[in-house]
């Protein structure tokens, strides 16, 4: 089948933003739907109303954290521009049957073939509701078949400082690395996004691969992936390297964890204006119902 990744649109994904409905929680069996070509919301399966619109395409580009192309949330739009997304490749490897480096376009191509990639699916992180294109990681790692001794996947971005100039200041120790353990890996709220809106990823927003991991807070969601690695021990984390006191390995959204110099009780969600309210933070951004069980026992005071 002669598929090309750049010319995956087809009259559904340009379906105006304004026919979006957001679930607020994600509820499983939306991929599925949203594959075979149903597009925009399901409401079969849902749980609650949807009460919130998902963020405007240039509120979900405009604002953004990406350390490699600056500290500022305008920077990013401003210069990740810089970045060369094609060819894209990437590094699987550690305890897998069959490591490798993998070329996006080929990896793309095989999720299609086999229907896993979804179009549409809207789910809040760090207080902006985004409705993503991609797959699930769980289905990448079956594919590459994850080994019995894995327990944590490690994933590093790209390093490529004469794109990346945020890479030639020490703010964070290059590449920019993340980690989960496998059972949150393997979770269906866990995606590999690359695109959003039906359109390919804007680079300030990760392309042309991210993590998206929405119970839990922004940093965990690496952008522009060149390295999935499984392991036995726990990898380490760019901010609990560069401050282990304030960052933790878990990072769950916990509104009864203060970070320790501000509270995380409350949000504001991005777009709402600033004279809105705040509202209160869901544990696990209100995914607590499908996460919840993945800590069951934990003293989540003590793995922040
Ligand atoms: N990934 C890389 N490589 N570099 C970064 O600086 N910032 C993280 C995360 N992924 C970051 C990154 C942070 S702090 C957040 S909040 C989210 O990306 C923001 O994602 P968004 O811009 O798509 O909202």
């Amino acid at each position: 089948m002669a598929y090309r990744y750049k010319s995956d649109l087809s009259i559904r994904d340009v379906t105006p933003e304004s026919f979006f409905i957001n679930r607020r929680k994600l509820t499983l069996g939306f991929s599925a739907m949203a594959a075979g070509g149903l597009v925009g919301f399901n409401t079969a399966n849902s749980e609650e109303a949807l009460t919130e619109t998902p963020n405007t395409l240039e509120e979900i580009s405009g604002y953004n954290n990406y350390y490699e192309f600056g500290t500022g949330k305008g920077d990013p739009a401003k210069y990740a521009g810089a970045l060369t997304t094609e060819p894209w490749s990437v590094k699987i490897d550690g305890m897998v049957e069959n490591p490798g480096e993998y070329s996006l376009s080929d990896l793309l191509k095989k999720m299609v073939l086999e229907d896993r990639i979804y179009r549409f699916r809207c789910v809040e992180a760090w207080s902006m509701v985004i409705p993503w294109r991609g797959f699930e990681l769980a289905d990448l790692l079956e594919f590459v078949g994850v080994k019995k001794e894995a327990k944590y996947v490690a994933f590093e971005t790209l390093l490529r400082p004469e794109e990346m100039w945020g890479q030639k200041k020490n703010y964070l120790d290059w590449p920019y690395r993340e980690g989960l353990r496998l059972d949150e890996a393997l979770h269906p709220l866990s995606i590999m996004a690359t695109g959003l809106y039906g359109k390919a990823l804007p680079n300030q927003n990760g392309a042309p691969i991210r993590l998206v991991v929405p119970w839990k807070y922004g940093f965990k969601s690496i952008k522009s992936i060149v390295r999935i690695t499984l392991m036995e021990e726990q990898p380490r984390t760019s901010w609990s390297i560069a401050n282990p006191r304030e960052y933790g390995f878990y990072s769950n959204v916990n509104p009864a964890v203060d970070h320790p110099r501000w509270s995380q009780a409350s949000e504001r969600k991005i777009g709402s204006g600033f004279v809105a309210k705040r509202q209160p933070t869901l544990p696990f951004n209100g995914y607590g119902k499908e996460v919840a069980s993945l800590y069951e026992g934990m003293d989540l005071q003590a793995f922040y």
